[in-house]
Formats: structure tokens, C-alpha cells, sequence
């Protein structure tokens, strides 16, 4: 008979009651045992098998994009620096001021990557359409249901296309492959129950979803068209909100100041009815990162303002789920863009090489996979679906 080891029953940090995820988060390796939580391992495990099929069936190429990287894509300063043992700590939060200790590995600073993006474009000139999924790394310090320090990414680049729409396509055909195949599956099954179990949980104030309301979500994504409404149009419904006691908000919905996540909240609870994801459109160009290019003027029901070719892609109570943009493939308007924005073009002079040598127009998108498990399994807290959750102050083992 195999022998199992010993299990000191009375002291077992895992107890036959309910115990609080925040509890639970202070034993990640034990934490998995619990069925509900091996049932997310299962769950992530399944989801990435959807996505490879639907991405191989769409002609997209699986590619492997670095963790170390020499740029901070989206340019906003969330780093984490990458240095040898020999200097004071191996990894570590950037402080400019401190620069100067540290004994760079690689000659230069390098960074853990905060988005696969900018190789997966040198990658999409070559094979057309690409996509990858991989760690990510972001040293803010926000702490949120929402955020964590390591996260997986799902990010896709697709070659030949000129107009936004292409992109918002491709998310809304692998987010409805993804929702029916969870649907029409036992897995998904399993975790319907467990949300209709009566639990002590609601008691406990923890804040998971209903069965009706996983289901709710996940005919949301099964189905198709969803609402899209532009940035500008997205304000304009905020303040008329206001203006009509609709609604209420901590911060006035204002054009310059850009969108909290309780605007995102409010916009999925009423362009999406609470159960569409809804795509934001065309926001303002001071609000987004140097690549990407203006809105096609069509697309800017205002005319004349200064907006670029993107979108984020909203959910009820997760609120940004995916964002994407057309990519500046002209080497000149590049060039502006980056002078524009201030950033240091010195370590992204490869990336302008993709444009000097000859590039066609492309777009792409980002999409927070830990974030999409959340909202599949209805749990509250990204903390709880990732099996070694890291966020500020914390990385236990
Ligand atoms: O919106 P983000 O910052 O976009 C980019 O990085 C693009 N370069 C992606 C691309 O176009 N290839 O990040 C994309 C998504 C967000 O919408 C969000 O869902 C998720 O990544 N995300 C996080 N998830 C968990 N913890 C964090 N700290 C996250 N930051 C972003
Ligand atoms: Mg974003």
C-alpha cells in the first residue's frame, strides 16, 4: 500500500470551517487543496487550452516574448530593475537615485517587461499574426482587488489591418469562444454549483458571484456585438448622469481628467446593461502611451479633437479587462510621437528600425488574463484565482 506522510490534523493550517481569503492568502501553498481552489487551477488549465485552439484555428502563431527587457512600454514608470547578485539586491523597485550602486548585468538598466507588445510587433511582421501569453511585471503600488505585481498577459498583434474594429474582432470572437466552451463544459458546470451552494461566505461578506450572475456573464461574452461607445460620448453620459441624479461619484467625470473605475463601473453597468462587456473608443491622446496613432476621423464624433486609435474593453465590477490600439507604423509620425511624450528613444531604437524597415499598418491588444479568470469564476479578488498572488508588500513564498 503506498504510505502517505503524516497530517497533524489539530494543527492543520486548513480547517474543516470557513476560513477568510485573506486568511487563506497567507498559506498559498496549502491553499490549492481546497476544492474550489484546485477547481481555478483546472479552470486556468482549460481557458489557456481554448485560447490556443481559437488563436491556432485563426491563424495566429504562438510566440515566446522576453522577461528581461530594455524599455518601459507603456511609459509609466512601473518598472521593476533587473541586477545581478553582485549588486545590493538581485531585483528591485526603481530609484533613480540609486542607479549609480547598482552593477548592471547586461552594461545597461534592464527591466522585467510590463507588456510583451513591442516584440510581438517585430514578431507580426514576420508570420502576420502572433500572440503570446506571459508574465508581466508592475512595480505600482496599487492596492486593489484588481492588481498584482506578477500577472499573466494575453496579448495578440495582427499584421494588414488598417482600422481598430479588425482588432475589437479578434478579442470579441476569442472572449465568446472562450465563454462557450467554458459553458458547454463539466468544469463549468462544477463551478456553477459551487456558486449555488448556500455558503457562509455571503455571511462573511465575501463577495463572490451568484450562479445567476456567472451565467449572466457568460452569455454576456457568448453572445456578439457588443456596444461600443467612443471616450468623448462616454463623458458626455457621465456628467448628463450627474445632471440627473442618476448617479454619483467621488471624482466629476471631466473630459481632461480621464475615467475612474467607478466611471468604468457606471458605463458597464449601462452601455453593457451589467452583464456586455462594453468597448471604450478613441480616447485622448495625453491619456495613452506614444504608439499609438490618431482615430480614424470617422470615428471621432467630435471632428477636431486630438484622440488616438484605441480602445479598453470594460466589465461589470472588474471594470478594465483588455485594451488595444492600432500600433504608429509610419517612421516619422513615430519619431514626433516619442519627442511629443518625452520619452527616451535611445533604447527603442529597435523598435523604430521595424518602421525604418519597411512596416505595415497592424494593431494589437493586451488583456489581463488573471483578470478575465476572476470574472469567468466570479470570484472578487485577482489575489484568489493566481496560485502565488504578488502585490505590494507581499510575496510569501
Ligand atoms: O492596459 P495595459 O497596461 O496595456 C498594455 O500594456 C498594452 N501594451 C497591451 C497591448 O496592447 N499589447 O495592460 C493590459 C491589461 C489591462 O487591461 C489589465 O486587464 C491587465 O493588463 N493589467 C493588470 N492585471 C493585473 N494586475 C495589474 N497590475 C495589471 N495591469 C494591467
Ligand atoms: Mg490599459
Amino acid at each position: 500500500m503506498m504510505q502517505r506522510s503524516e497530517n497533524d490534523a489539530e494543527h492543520h493550517p486548513l480547517q474543516p470551517k470557513f476560513q477568510t481569503p485573506e486568511y487563506l492568502r497567507t498559506i498559498p501553498h496549502l491553499r490549492p487543496r481546497i476544492p474550489a481552489n484546485a477547481l481555478l487551477l483546472r479552470l486556468r488549465s482549460q481557458v489557456i487550452a481554448s485560447l490556443t485552439q481559437f488563436f491556432a484555428n485563426e491563424g495566429f502563431v504562438q510566440t515566446h516574448t522576453p522577461v528581461i527587457t530594455s524599455s518601459d512600454c507603456e511609459g509609466a514608470g512601473e518598472v521593476f530593475t533587473v541586477s545581478s547578485n553582485a549588486a545590493k539586491n538581485s531585483v528591485q523597485e526603481t530609484k533613480p537615485e540609486d542607479e549609480a550602486q547598482v552593477e548592471h548585468f547586461f552594461r545597461t538598466p534592464k527591466y522585467l517587461t510590463v507588456s510583451a507588445q513591442l516584440h510581438l510587433e517585430a514578431l507580426a511582421q514576420a508570420v502576420d499574426r502572433v500572440w503570446t501569453l506571459s508574465p508581466t511585471f508592475r512595480a505600482e503600488k496599487s492596492d486593489t482587488p484588481r492588481h498584482l505585481s506578477e500577472f499573466y498577459m494575453l496579448e495578440a498583434e495582427l499584421c494588414f489591418t488598417e482600422d481598430i474594429e479588425d482588432v475589437m474582432s479578434v478579442v470579441e470572437n476569442m472572449l465568446r469562444a472562450v465563454a462557450q466552451a467554458l459553458g458547454a463544459s463539466p468544469l463549468g458546470a462544477q463551478l456553477l454549483r459551487l456558486r449555488d451552494i448556500p455558503s457562509k461566505d455571503a455571511e462573511e461578506g465575501e463577495k463572490s458571484a451568484s450562479a445567476v450572475t456567472l451565467k449572466q456573464r457568460w452569455a454576456g461574452m457568448a453572445t456578439g456585438d457588443w456596444p461600443r461607445i467612443t471616450y468623448r460620448d462616454s463623458i458626455d453620459l457621465l456628467q448628463q448622469a450627474v445632471s440627473d441624479g442618476k448617479a454619483t461619484f467621488a471624482f466629476r467625470p471631466s473630459y481632461e481628467a480621464g475615467l475612474q473605475a467607478e466611471h468604468e463601473r457606471y458605463i458597464a453597468a449601462t452601455v453593457g446593461e451589467g452583464w456586455r462587456p462594453v468597448f471604450v473608443t478613441d480616447y485622448p491622446s495625453v491619456q495613452k502611451p506614444f504608439y499609438m496613432p490618431p482615430s480614424l476621423s470617422t470615428a471621432n464624433s467630435k471632428g477636431a479633437e486630438d484622440t488616438v486609435a484605441c480602445f479598453d474593453l470594460l466589465v461589470p465590477e472588474l471594470c478594465e479587462l483588455a485594451g488595444g490600439s492600432m500600433r504608429e507604423h509610419r517612421s516619422a509620425q513615430l519619431l514626433q510621437a516619442l519627442t511629443a511624450k518625452g520619452v527616451d528613444g535611445s533604447s527603442l531604437e529597435w523598435y523604430q528600425d521595424l518602421r525604418k524597415y519597411g512596416s505595415v499598418p497592424h494593431g494589437g491588444f493586451g488583456l489581463g488574463f488573471d483578470r478575465l479568470l476572476c470574472y469567468l469564476s466570479g470570484i472578487s479578488n485577482v489575489r484568489d484565482v493566481v496560485a502565488f498572488p504578488r502585490w505590494h508588500g507581499r510575496c510569501d513564498c
